[in-house]
């Protein structure tokens, strides 16, 4: 038998012909995808792809009508699995979430056991929340150029895009941890703001982006790059022999205009990241370290409160570029 009730409100986005059509419905449990463990969402975020998967042009939203929402915590109100007892809470995103099956805009919903991660006892919900996966993927991005040799004695790492969510998690964890952080910004009324984060230095967004040599000075000793096409290729140049940059994202465009010199002779290596796959032991260990050493909160990343009532104008501007640090979502009443 389910506990979750019969309806229930939930931010649902459905495409017609010319547009997609948004906003708060009573939805029913009826609709709502199989699932071992069935949970009261309390807390969900906004990422770049929540916003995609709300346009007619996003090609995220794989089902309609869809709830979106990648990311989502609450407390597990039907479980059978010892780990996931009810009144426990958890966190789940990624995998199909928000995009081919139902996401966190929504009081209930129902996830595989297999895709939810206990939350760590030293964070609360809306902390998860306030990382969601922007802050996972930084932690995913540090994590590979760490296995990849980077030490914080290498010199200086550059952040892209460093007022968004994956951009300023970045620079938050780089900078705990040691690292002398670059933020490459296109707001230039952020820049003190990054260098409370935590940043020693802050680019304008014409400096790393538009044509460059094959190769240019080595100047950075790592890179986390979620812009993509603008960024990368000033990235490649530039980056020191032997060097990394990990590479998320794709807000200014998905084509990749580079050359193969910074491979063939300087042995930089792209590292692709993918948080969406991360199988869940890896995910869970993962989510641990958000919690203490790989921690992107406390430092001043700004977190913005919405409803499932004041969404829209979130979705909007993470696609349009206006986001400063994360956008949460409270959806209890
Ligand atoms: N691969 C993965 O698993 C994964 C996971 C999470 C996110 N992502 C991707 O990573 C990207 C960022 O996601 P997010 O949630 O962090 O988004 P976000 O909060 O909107 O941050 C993106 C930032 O990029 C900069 N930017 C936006 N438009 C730009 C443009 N046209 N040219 C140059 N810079 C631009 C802006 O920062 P400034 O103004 O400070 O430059 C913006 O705040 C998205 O493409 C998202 O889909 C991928």
């Amino acid at each position: 038998m389910s506990a979750i009730p019969a309806t229930f409100r939930a931010y649902v986005a459905e495409k017609l012909e010319d547009r997609v059509e948004r906003g708060v419905r009573e939805f029913a449990a009826a609709d709502l995808p199989p699932g071992d463990v069935e949970l009261r969402v309390n807390w969900s975020s906004v990422n770049y792809k929540d916003g995609l998967a709300t346009r007619l042009d996003g090609k995220v939203a794989r089902i309609s009508p869809l709830i979106p929402g990648i990311d989502l915590a609450g407390e597990v109100v039907g479980s059978e699995d010892p780990l996931l007892l009810p009144g426990s809470s958890i966190l789940a995103h990624g995998y199909e979430l928000g995009v081919s099956r139902h996401g966190g805009y929504a009081e209930y919903q129902r996830v595989p056991e297999g895709w939810a991660v206990p939350l760590p006892p030293r964070l609360t919900e809306r902390d998860a929340m306030a990382i969601g996966t922007a802050g996972f993927t930084a932690a995913l991005s540090v994590v590979a150029l760490e296995e990849r040799g980077l030490d914080p004695d290498d010199g200086p790492v550059l952040v892209t895009g460093a007022s968004g969510g994956v951009g300023g998690s970045a620079v938050a964890i780089l900078a705990r941890r040691g690292y002398e952080v670059w933020a490459a910004t296109g707001k230039p009324e952020e820049a003190d703001r990054l260098r409370m984060l935590g940043a020693r230095g802050v680019l304008t967004r014409d400096e790393v982006t538009g044509e460059g040599r094959p190769l240019e000075s080595e100047r950075w000793a790592g890179a986390v790059d979620s812009v993509g096409a603008a960024t990368l290729p000033y990235v490649l140049r530039t980056l020191r022999t032997g060097a990394a940059v990990a590479s998320s994202g794709n807000v200014s465009g998905p084509k990749l205009e580079t050359t193969v010199f910074p491979f063939i002779l300087r042995g930089v290596a792209l590292l692709g990241m993918d948080s969406v796959n991360v199988p869940i032991a890896k995910r869970r260990a993962l989510w641990e370290r958000l919690a203490t050493d790989l921690s992107p909160l406390g430092v001043g990343i700004p977190v913005t409160e919405v409803t499932l009532e004041t969404l829209d104008p979130a979705l909007d501007g993470i696609v349009a570029g206006t986001a400063r640090g994360r956008w949460i979502v409270r959806i209890a009443e």
